[in-house]
């Protein structure tokens, strides 16, 4: 679907510890006109990672609260929201970011998650990254795919917003499976924004 040209973009944030791999595709997305996002700040959890490159390539400004973790959750959700507030952003994406971030009441529905796998399977504290794979291939699963959720106050909790699919085949290794995940998550996260972004424009 592309977007009506003449839509005042939606601000938004992207929150990242990693890659950067969906900061770079919403930004390509953004900038191309087939989401109709405008992408205002990076929040990162650490100054080393290569998210940052992205951010720098499309002009995004980065911030990093609480760099040495020394808050507790309550204050640096207090930190993340006021800045998002200050910079005028209406939703926060997290993409492979990895720190308990409290929601504050205003902010429900507005948190959006990407998790590599079929929630509620493979999912919760503990469940990230390659772990998540392993687990499906130990299991031995014959699906697997991702999950696009609201976030709330409980680890890949909240309620669910897009999910795809994707074949686990016999030879599969955590990466050769976290490939093929990845690639329905790059379809994933702009239909859950596009889903997202027609409730606010309704509501
Ligand atoms: C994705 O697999 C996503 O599901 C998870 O983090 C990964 C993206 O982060 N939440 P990155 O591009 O590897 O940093």
């Amino acid at each position: 679907m592309i977007s009506n040209s003449t839509a005042i973009p939606h601000p938004v944030a992207v929150m990242v510890s990693g890659t950067g791999r969906h900061l770079d595709h919403l930004a390509t997305l953004a900038a191309s006109g087939e989401l109709p996002i405008d992408v205002r700040l990076c929040l990162s959890t650490r100054s080393d990672i290569g998210a940052l490159q992205h951010a720098k390539r499309w002009n995004i400004p980065v911030q990093v609260p609480d760099e040495a973790r020394e808050l507790s959750p309550e204050a640096y959700s207090d930190l993340v929201f006021s800045a998002l507030e200050q910079a005028g952003v209406k939703t926060l994406i997290l993409a492979g970011f990895l720190r308990f971030l409290p929601i504050p009441d205003a902010w429900q529905n507005r948190v959006l998650n990407i998790h590599p796998s079929l929630l509620p399977a493979f999912g919760g504290a503990g469940y990230y990254g390659h772990r998540v794979h392993d687990a499906v291939l130990k299991r031995g699963c014959k699906v697997s795919g991702c999950t696009v959720h609201y976030v709330d106050n409980v680890f890949d909790h909240g309620p669910i917003l897009v999910q795809r699919t994707c074949p686990v085949l016999d030879d599969d290794d955590a990466d050769r499976l976290a490939n093929r995940v990845f690639l329905e998550e790059l379809i994933a996260y702009p239909e859950a924004l596009r889903q997202h972004l027609s409730v606010q424009a309704s509501g």
